[in-house]
C-alpha cells in the first residue's frame, strides 16, 4: 500500500470515528429508538453513582414533592420516590423512547400515583407554581438551548426555600460536544446562569472519589440552592 493510499484509509477511519461519536452525542442528548434505548441501557450503568449521589444530597423528607427534569431511563427518580415514599416525584423528558423506558422501570410507583412521568421540555414545565419542595438535573443542562429559561422555569415551580440540584460533568473532564448538539460547562459558568435565573446561596459539591466505581478519573459537580420567595 502507498504512503497516499494509507494516508486515505487513516482520513477514512477518523471521519467514520468522528461520524459515530457524533451520533452518539446526539443519541446522548435525546435518545430515539432502538440506538436511543441501547444509550439509555448505558445510562443505566454509567450515571448510577451521579444519580444515587445527586438524590443523597437533597435531603428527601417522607412526604416530599420532587422533580427531575430531563430523567433518561430513570434511576434517579426510583431512587428519589424510595426516599419520598409518603411524597410524589415527577418527571419531564423530552425523548418519548426515554419516557417509557423510566415508565417501565417505575411501574409499581407509577400505578399508586407517587411517580407521574411525562412528555415535555425543561423550557416549559407543565406544573404549578411553588408546588415542589426539591427539583434536579443531572447531565441534562448541557442540552438546553436557553439554560437560564429552563432555571427560571424550575424556580417558578419551587417552593420558596426549595433546594435544587444540578449535576454536570464539568468541561474538561469530559470531550466538548459539537456546538450545535450543545455545551459543556465548567461550575462558574454554571453558577452563573443559576444566579442570573435567581437563585441564591450557590453550593458547589464535588462527588467522593470513593463513588465513582467506574470511571474514576470523572468528577461530578452539584449545585445546591435556596430558591429564595422575592
Ligand atoms: C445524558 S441524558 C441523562 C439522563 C439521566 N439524567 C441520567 O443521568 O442517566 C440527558 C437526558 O436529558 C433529556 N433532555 C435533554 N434536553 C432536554 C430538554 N430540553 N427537556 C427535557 N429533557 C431533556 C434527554 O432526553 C436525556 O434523557
Amino acid at each position: 500500500m502507498s504512503a497516499q493510499q494509507r494516508n486515505a484509509l487513516v482520513q477514512r477511519f477518523n471521519e467514520l470515528k468522528g461520524g459515530l461519536a457524533r451520533s452518539i452525542d446526539a443519541q446522548t442528548r435525546k435518545p430515539t429508538g432502538l440506538l436511543g434505548r441501547l444509550v439509555g441501557s448505558t445510562m443505566v450503568r454509567k450515571n448510577d453513582a451521579a444519580a444515587r449521589w445527586t438524590v443523597s444530597l437533597l435531603d428527601l423528607q417522607p412526604e416530599s414533592h420532587v422533580l427531575e427534569v430531563g430523567f433518561g431511563p430513570g434511576m434517579a427518580v426510583q431512587y428519589a420516590s424510595e426516599k419520598a415514599s409518603e411524597g410524589f416525584v415527577a418527571g419531564i423528558d423530552y425523548s418519548e423512547t426515554m419516557v417509557q423506558a423510566a415508565r417501565k422501570r417505575n411501574a409499581a410507583a407509577i400505578r399508586v400515583g407517587r411517580v407521574e412521568l411525562k412528555h415535555g421540555d425543561a423550557s416549559n414545565l407543565p406544573n404549578p407554581e411553588e408546588f415542589f419542595d426539591k427539583a434536579f438535573a443531572i447531565h441534562s443542562i448541557m442540552f438546553w438551548p436557553k439554560p437560564v429559561d429552563c432555571l427560571q422555569e424550575l424556580r417558578r415551580v419551587l417552593k420558596p426555600n426549595g433546594l435544587l440540584a444540578i449535576t454536570i460533568v464539568p468541561k474538561g473532564r469530559r470531550p466538548d460536544l459539537p456546538t450545535d448538539l450543545g455545551t459543556i460547562y465548567d461550575s462558574n459558568e454554571v453558577a452563573e446562569k443559576l444566579s442570573d435565573a435567581g437563585f441564591q446561596d450557590v453550593r458547589v459539591e464535588v462527588i467522593s472519589p470513593r463513588l465513582c466505581t467506574r470511571s474514576k478519573e470523572v468528577i461530578w459537580l452539584a449545585f445546591i440552592l435556596i430558591h429564595r420567595s422575592a
